[in-house]
């Protein structure tokens, strides 16, 4: 049995995870740390917030009072870290916050979490598991082997230099003060509850919309799609059997050029409105409504500055040490999320007005 302190649970991965680990890790108490910026969404987590084993904190990992409080009276002996800012573009546009939450934000975490654990200088049983990503590693050639635990470090984003430091950080103080620490570098996941930012949740919310669907450059930026389930399964797995101090890849096995992506999306929810025809009542501005296709809404646009060309994940260390492999395929996992965001549009919808920062306002106090 373990009490976790989960950070960023409220954002897509963290909603998943906890929902995840409630299920399958009964005994557990979770306690969830979150700021609820822009990406995260108390909302997501309505429907267990009421569940005995789990706190919901609204607050910042850089309030060190705050955390050290938290570890000691929840006796906390995993951290399973993510909260950060996460997306590039975001990142390109105003690189400081990424240094901010990323880089300080998870020295701070580490600070706290090396008084707490190691107080008079008696160690605590402890796991700080960081969860990073694949974008540290940079980019790879068409040709190139895909990314593994021993590719040098390459970052081409703020986003990813930034996330890249947080590794480092990480690594240091298992290697300086002796910290039980694991990371894994995780490729893109897709799945319910993505903030409508990310490629696959932005291009279904722009086609039920009808609005353009924006794809930079000429389309063909290869990523390695994983189901975020399979992602929650990883870190279980990586914090259950993974070795101290040492890193796990985790991917889907399952690269595609991104218009390979939204073309799919594309024709799923033309499926979607052939089969039930009351979604054009729903849904008038998508083209499928009229008999169109969904396709007409792409729109070329300008690169992104330093866009990677290909991201790809050879998880064979996972697999061997901690029995870690995808079992979502790309097709199940997608056409679920399909049918989960023309499901959600409320979510969608209240994610990006002004209604639910209302609703934390009525719900949460502000500690700060
Ligand atoms: P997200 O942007 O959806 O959520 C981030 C969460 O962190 C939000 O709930 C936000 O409120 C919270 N947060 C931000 N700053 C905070 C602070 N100072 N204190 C407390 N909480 C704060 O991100 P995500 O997609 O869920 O990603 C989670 C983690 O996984 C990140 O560390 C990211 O780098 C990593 N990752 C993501 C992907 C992906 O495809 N989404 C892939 C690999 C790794
Ligand atoms: P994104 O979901 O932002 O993830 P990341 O940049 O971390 O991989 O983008 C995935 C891919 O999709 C990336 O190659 C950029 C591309 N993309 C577009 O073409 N159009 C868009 O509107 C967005 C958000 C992304």
């Amino acid at each position: 049995m373990s009490n976790l302190l989960i950070t960023g649970g409220a954002g897509f991965i963290g909603v998943n995870l906890v929902k995840w680990w409630l299920e399958n890790h009964t005994a557990d108490n979770i306690v969830v740390l979150d700021a609820l910026t822009y990406a995260g969404n108390a909302t997501s987590l309505e429907d267990v917030l009421g569940h005995a084993n789990l706190n919901f904190i609204h607050g910042d990992i850089k309030d060190t009072p705050l955390v050290e409080s938290l570890l000691r009276d929840h006796d906390i002996d995993l951290i399973i870290h993510l909260a950060a800012e996460s997306h590039v573009d975001r990142s390109i546009e105003g690189p400081d916050e990424f240094i901010d939450t990323n880089v300080i934000g998870t020295h701070s975490l580490l600070k706290a979490a090396r008084t707490v654990w190691c107080e008079s200088g008696t160690w605590r049983k402890h796991r700080f598991h960081h969860v990073s990503t694949d974008e540290v590693y940079g980019s790879l050639g068409e040709d190139d082997p895909p990314f593994c635990e021993m590719t040098p470090y390459a970052p081409n984003s703020p986003y990813s230099a930034s996330k890249a430091a947080s590794d480092h950080l990480v690594r240091a103080y298992h290697h300086t003060f002796g910290m039980e620490v694991t990371t894994t570098n995780c490729s893109n996941n897709y799945g319910p509850y993505q903030f409508p930012e990310k490629l696959i949740p932005l291009i279904l919310t722009n086609i039920l919309r009808g609005k353009e669907l924006p794809i930079y450059g000429d389309g063909m930026n290869v990523r390695d799609w994983l189901h975020v389930s399979d992602h929650c399964r990883g870190i279980a797995m990586a914090v259950a059997h993974g070795r101290v101090g040492e890193t796990y890849c985790i991917g889907g096995r399952n690269e595609a050029p991104n218009l390979d992506i939204v073309n799919e999306l594309c024709h799923q929810v033309e499926e979607r409105f052939e089969k039930n025809p009351r979604l054009k009542d729903s849904f008038p501005h998508c083209p499928a409504g009229r008999g169109e296709k969904n396709t007409s809404l792409i729109t070329y646009v300008t690169d992104r500055p330093g866009h990677d060309r290909r991201y790809a994940i050879d998880p064979t260390k996972a697999s061997k040490e901690i029995g870690y492999e995808p079992l979502m395929t790309f097709v199940s996992g997608i056409s679920e999320t399909v049918d989960w965001y023309l499901g959600n549009q409320s979510w969608v919808e209240r994610v990006m007005d002004g209604s639910y920062r209302t609703w934390i306002e009525n719900n949460y106090q502000d500690r700060s």
